[in-house]
């Protein structure tokens, strides 16, 4: 089940829901967290990779040879907006092995809260590919409004968005800055804080991915 509103998208599976209540609370240790995390960009890939294109192969069933689809995985390019957006990539490669990957560094500075670039490597003929960029949360929008600008520069025409929670702020930075950028999520909270922080949120999605609180 989805609901979808002016190019967002909440995936409101009851068990999207479930993982992503679990990784709120405060006392999830990280190794769950992490686990979470992998599983439910998994379930979110689901719906952000609907309408990706198939290629077609012949097969042989045990009963009879056939003409079968499968996934054009080369045709899929999946970015993960440093550093924690790596631990949305697990997941969505569990489930499309196949897809190229590219990874932009972007931090924010903190006292502006603006992106400032330090690693940029993606796959060629991204005009060519749909790209689902990732990270899991969609705070101020400037960060994944500054990437969608340099993946489009690189060529890509076909973007995706994905995160696993998103700020009402973020998400109209985003909107407004790429329109024809869908955004996916599991859930929009109810506000940033003055720190940048999603409020409820879950706190910092890379520390308690990778245990560096
Ligand atoms: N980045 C995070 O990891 N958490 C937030 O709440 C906002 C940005």
């Amino acid at each position: 089940m989805t609901a979808r509103q002016d190019g967002v998208t909440v995936v409101d599976h009851p068990l999207v829901q479930h993982k992503l209540t679990q990784m709120r609370r405060r006392e999830t240790p990280t190794p769950e967290f992490r686990r979470l995390a992998r599983e439910l960009s998994l379930l979110l890939a689901y719906e952000v990779t609907r309408d990706i294109p198939l290629d077609y192969m012949d097969i042989e069933t045990p009963i009879a040879p056939m003409r079968a689809p499968v996934v054009a995985g080369r045709k899929l390019c999946l970015v993960s907006i440093l550093r924690a957006g790596n631990g949305i990539l697990d997941g969505m490669l569990d489930l499309i092995p196949h897809a190229r990957v590219g990874h932009v560094g972007l931090y924010r500075d903190p006292k502006t809260l603006r992106p400032v670039e330090y690693y940029f490597k993606v796959p060629d003929a991204l005009d060519e590919r749909l790209t689902i960029v990732c990270d899991p949360m969609l705070a101020t929008g400037h960060t994944a409004a500054a990437a969608v600008q340099k993946l489009k520069e690189r060529g890509a025409d076909n973007v995706k968005f994905l995160c696993l929670l998103a700020a009402p702020e973020g998400a109209k930075v985003l909107r407004e800055a790429h329109p024809d950028v869908p955004i996916f999520t599991a859930a929009i909270d109810e506000k940033l804080n003055e720190k940048g922080y999603i409020v409820p949120g879950l706190g910092d999605a890379g520390d308690r991915i990778y245990g560096t609180a």
